[in-house]
């Protein structure tokens, strides 16, 4: 199973990496009429949302029930969902498969929300840097960038307690060997995420309680509150060439 993982992995890399060129226009939800992109999502979705991961769950969303039966095992799913939750998820939400190490596929002032959880810290720190540059030049001006990381202040307290291998394997090495899309390539705390978003040209960023801010539906999207640090940022609202 491994290796037909890694395969499996290896082939999605590559379809990604033909697809790293391409334009879409969000299509606003027609609920409230807002565009809102969940970026780095796994499995966490919300309705409303357009939700941006380069796995393979997110390539094969909306496949027929039968295929994405088949894909359960072979994505590795059914290590953490129930396979009614996992056809249940990918047949009723939008999903983009694109690789957001490169670039966000989407014009310039069309989207009212961006939220990522957990996944900022997957990306090697200068493609962590462009795609948060990449959110500001997406967000309509005001709108508001939602950054939810592992803190690295939490990790190195688990570390001081004495938790030393779970700090390790939980945030630094992150052991799956079938999936580079796992592992975590930087970590942050509020100050070192405030500072670059403060550099990139983003105002009022302030950290948030789990489930507090301006970001609708975080109540549903927020996840791991003990360990998170959750940051809002606002794109200004006079846009000064982004
Ligand atoms: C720890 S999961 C977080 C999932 C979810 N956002 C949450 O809060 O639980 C990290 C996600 O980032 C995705 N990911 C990692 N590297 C990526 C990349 N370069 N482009 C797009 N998605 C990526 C993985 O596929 C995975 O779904």
């Amino acid at each position: 199973m491994s290796l037909l993982r890694t395969i499996i992995e290896t082939a999605n890399t590559l379809l990604c990496r033909l697809k790293r060129g391409r334009r879409v226009v969000p299509a606003p939800h027609p609920g409230d009429g807002l565009v809102k992109l969940n970026l780095g999502c796994g499995l966490a979705v919300c309705e409303g949302w357009l939700n941006v991961d380069a796995s393979l769950n997110a390539l094969i969303a909306g496949w027929p029930h039968s295929l994405l039966k088949i894909m359960y095992r072979a994505s590795g799913a059914n290590r953490y969902y129930t396979l009614e939750q996992y056809t249940g998820l990918l047949g009723s939400h939008r999903f983009l498969h694109h690789d957001l190490a490169f670039n966000l596929p989407f014009p310039d002032n069309s989207a009212d929300f961006v939220y990522s959880s957990h996944f900022l810290e997957h990306l090697f720190r200068e493609d962590a840097r462009r795609l948060l540059a990449e959110s500001l030049r997406v967000l309509k001006p005001g709108g508001i960038c939602r950054i939810c990381v592992p803190d690295l202040a939490y990790a190195v307290a688990q570390y001081q307690a004495g938790k030393k291998k779970a700090m390790l394997e939980n945030y630094f090495f992150v052991e799956d060997r079938a999936s580079y899309l796992a592992r975590h390539k930087y970590m942050y705390d509020f100050e070192l995420l405030r500072d670059v978003l403060q550099e990139l040209g983003f105002v009022d960023v302030r950290r948030c309680s789990y489930q507090e801010g301006r970001t609708p539906d975080i109540a549903v999207l927020d996840n791991r509150p003990e360990e998170t640090v959750y940051v809002e940022a606002a794109k200004p609202a006079q846009s000064s060439g982004h």
